[in-house]
């Protein structure tokens, strides 16, 4: 099946069915995050996978009573981190270095490359590490799609009563996108058989 198919069979579904993705299919649709892309390849973020029916219970309500949190079969809940510090970008530069086996000291412009993110304000470094976290998304809905499982991606959350919830200020976190993962009800979902709404390519692009 083409990936054009795939994204054409997915669709934010508004109700799930409960039943479990195998575990094996979760572990790839993962995977297939930690592949994504982001700025500088810096990943800031961390992605909480939570199964947990009385967690997602307690989320439910800070989600607007949304039932594919609770019907869902996993719930990602995708934070970014609050700032990039010195330390962060340091235990980046050694996983470079260790990973294509390149000394430390051979990665100074690529180190300060990054760095010119700290002359950033907070807020700016924390918008920032939010964008990564929706390409990180993007990622996430087109591989879901790929391997035959629904997903909803959410923004319909309180983010600061999340983030409380889940002690992520002190994890140096905010709450920024989740993502409900299982099997659409096809039965109670009045949008299973809706048609996609797209803007034509002409209306899309502008080819130049
Ligand atoms: C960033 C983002 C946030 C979204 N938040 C929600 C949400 O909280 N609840 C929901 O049911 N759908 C949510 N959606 C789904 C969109 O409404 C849906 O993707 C859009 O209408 C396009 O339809 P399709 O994805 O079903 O093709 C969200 C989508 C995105 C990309």
């Amino acid at each position: 099946m083409s990936i054009i198919n795939d994204l054409a069979w997915r669709y934010a579904a508004k109700r799930m069915n409960g039943n479990k993705v195998p575990t094996a299919k979760i572990e790839d649709l993962l995977e297939a995050i930690r592949l994504s892309a982001s700025g500088f390849g810096l990943q800031p973020y961390q992605i909480f996978v939570i199964e947990n029916p009385e967690l997602r219970a307690q989320i439910q309500p800070i989600a607007f009573g949304q039932p594919q949190v609770t019907e869902s079969s996993h719930l990602l809940v995708f934070a970014a981190w609050n700032e990039i510090t010195e330390e962060k970008i340091d235990s980046f530069i050694q996983l470079v270095s260790e990973t294509r086996n390149v000394p430390v000291a051979n990665l100074g412009d690529y180190r300060k490359a990054i760095s010119g993110m700290l002359n950033r304000t907070q807020e700016a470094q924390a918008n920032w590490a939010a964008r990564q976290v929706y390409l990180a998304m993007g990622t996430a809905l087109a591989a879901a799609a790929h391997f035959k499982i629904d997903t909803t991606p959410m923004e319909g959350f309180m983010p600061a009563k999340l983030d409380e919830l889940l002690d992520l200020s002190a994890k140096g976190l905010h709450s920024v996108l989740m993502l409900a993962v299982g099997e659409r009800d096809a039965a109670a979902d009045y949008m299973t058989n809706a048609a996609k709404v797209r803007y034509s390519k002409d209306q899309l692009f502008i080819r130049m």
